[in-house]
C-alpha cells in the first residue's frame, strides 16, 4: 500500500478524500497498489466523520513520515503552500495539486526542484476543473507547435455572465449562487477579476513554449464592469461576451497573451460554453483545433483531477513524468498597447448623429449596431483591428469632443 497525505480539507480537500475512499478499489487496480490515506493537514476541527482519526494540525508530521509518498497540496494561496510543497518535494515526496497560483508564480522554481530530487510535481488540477488540459498539452499534443490556446477559464464568471444573461440575475446574487455551490475562490476578486483566469492561461503558456509566463506580465481585466446593455448588443452583434484567457505566438517569436472579457460570435465552438463549464481551444501546427470542455470548478470535478495525479504519481513512484519549464523574463510576452484588435463601443453624446460621423471620420472599417429600448443619447459600433495604443487614443479624442466612451470590448477571431 502507498499512504499519501492530503494537505487542506475545503471543498477539494474533502472532495479527494471522498474520492479516495468512495472508490478505493478501481483507483488500487488502476494504480497497481492500493492507496491509504494517512493524514489529511488541517488547522480546523473535523468530528463525527468517518476519517477523523486522520487529521493532524502539523505538517511535519507530515514531512517526517516516509511512509507518506505523495502529498495532495489542495490548500490554495501561495504561503505556506509554497513551503511545505518545497520542504515535501525536497524530502522526496511527489506532490500534487490544484494550486493554480502556486504553480503559476512558482511553477518554474517548484519543478526544477521536483527533477533535481527525481520526484513528480502534477497540477492537472490547476487548469479546467475536472477537464484533462495538463496532461493532453503535454504528452498528446506534444508533436505540435501551439499557435495559440484561449479559453474560457473561470466557472465562477462563465457561471455568474451565464445567470445575467439567460436569468437577467444580478451580479451579486449569481455570485453568491457561484460561492454557495463551492465555485468561487475563497475571495471571489480573483474570479471577477480576471486574476484567477489569468494564473490559468500563465500555466497553460509555460507548459506550452517551456518559459515562465509570470501573472505579472499579463494584461489582465475581469467582467464587473460588464454591462446588460453591452450583453444585448453583443447579440445584436450576433454573439455572446465571454471572460477569455489567450495566449499567441507572434511572428516575431513573442506571446501575445491576455485575461479580458471578449465578443465571440455565436458560431464559435466557445460561445456555447455556459454555467460553470470552461472550453479551452488548442490550436496546433499539425492538430488544428482542439476543444476541451467540462466542468471548471466544483469539488468532485476538481477532486477527480487530483486523485488522477495521485494514482499517476503512485504509478510513476521511482520514474519523473517531464513535465516541466524554466524560468521566464518580461521580454517574452507583447506589451498590451502593442497589440492589435478589432473592437466594441457603446458611447453616449448628446447629438448622436453628429457623433456618428465623427466616429466613421477618425476610426476604420466602423459598423453601428443597434439594440431594443437604447436611450436616445447612446449608440454603439465595431471597428476593424487597431493597436491597444491608437485605441486609447481615439477614445481620448472621442471624449474631447463630447462623446463620452462607456464601454470598450475585444472582438475575438475565435
Ligand atoms: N474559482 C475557480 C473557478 C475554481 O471558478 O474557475 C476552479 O479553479
Amino acid at each position: 500500500m502507498v499512504q499519501v497525505a492530503v494537505m487542506g480539507h475545503g471543498v477539494v480537500g474533502s472532495g479527494v478524500v471522498e474520492v479516495l475512499l468512495n472508490h478505493c478499489d478501481s483507483i488500487a487496480k488502476r494504480a497497481g497498489e492500493e492507496i491509504g490515506i494517512k493524514y489529511i493537514l488541517d488547522i480546523r476541527e473535523f468530528s463525527g466523520l468517518e476519517y477523523s482519526d486522520k487529521f493532524t494540525k502539523s505538517f511535519d508530521d507530515i514531512l517526517n513520515d516516509d511512509e507518506v509518498k505523495v502529498v495532495a497540496e489542495v490548500m490554495g494561496g501561495v504561503n505556506p503552500a509554497f513551503d511545505f510543497t518545497k520542504k515535501c518535494l525536497l524530502a522526496g515526496k511527489s506532490v500534487v495539486t490544484s494550486n493554480k497560483e502556486l504553480v503559476a508564480t512558482k511553477g518554474a522554481e517548484l519543478l526544477a526542484i521536483a527533477k533535481e530530487n527525481n520526484v513528480n510535481y502534477l497540477f492537472e488540477a490547476s487548469v479546467g476543473g475536472g477537464i484533462p488540459i495538463i496532461i493532453p498539452i503535454s504528452q498528446c499534443l506534444a508533436a505540435n507547435d501551439f499557435i495559440e490556446i484561449a479559453g474560457i477559464l473561470n466557472g465562477t464568471t462563465n457561471f455568474i455572465l451565464t445567470k445575467m444573461i439567460r436569468e437577467k440575475m444580478s451580479f451579486e446574487d449569481a455570485l453568491k449562487m457561484a460561492q454557495q455551490l463551492g465555485y468561487a475562490e475563497r475571495n471571489p476578486a480573483a474570479d471577477v477579476e480576471g486574476h484567477d483566469a489569468c494564473r490559468k492561461i500563465c500555466i497553460l503558456a509555460s507548459l506550452s513554449y517551456g518559459r515562465h509566463i509570470y501573472p505579472d506580465l499579463v494584461h489582465t481585466k475581469g467582467i464587473t464592469d460588464i454591462k446588460l446593455e453591452d450583453v444585448s448588443y453583443a447579440a445584436a452583434w450576433g454573439g455572446v461576451i465571454k471572460l477569455i484567457g489567450q495566449v499567441k505566438k507572434l511572428d516575431d517569436g513573442r506571446l501575445d497573451i491576455t485575461v479580458e472579457p471578449m465578443f465571440i460570435e455565436s458560431g464559435s465552438q466557445l460561445a456555447g460554453v455556459d454555467d460553470v463549464f470552461n472550453g479551452i481551444l488548442v490550436r496546433g501546427d499539425a492538430t488544428g483545433d482542439v476543444v476541451f470542455y467540462g466542468k471548471g470548478a466544483g469539488k468532485l470535478p476538481t477532486a477527480s483531477a487530483v486523485v488522477a495525479d495521485i494514482i499517476d504519481c503512485v504509478k510513476h513512484l521511482k520514474r519523473r513524468k517531464l513535465l516541466y519549464w524554466t524560468d521566464g523574463d518580461s521580454s517574452l510576452v507583447t506589451p498590451y498597447e502593442e497589440t492589435v484588435f478589432p473592437v466594441y463601443v457603446r458611447a453616449q453624446s448628446e447629438n448622436v448623429e453628429a457623433a456618428k460621423t465623427d466616429v466613421s471620420a477618425m476610426l476604420p472599417e466602423v459598423r453601428f449596431i443597434a439594440r431594443n429600448e437604447a436611450p436616445a443619447d447612446e449608440f454603439a459600433f465595431t471597428t476593424g483591428a487597431m493597436t491597444v495604443a491608437d485605441q486609447e487614443k481615439a477614445v481620448a479624442e472621442l471624449e474631447e469632443k463630447g462623446i463620452k466612451v462607456l464601454s470598450k470590448i475585444r472582438i475575438s477571431d475565435l
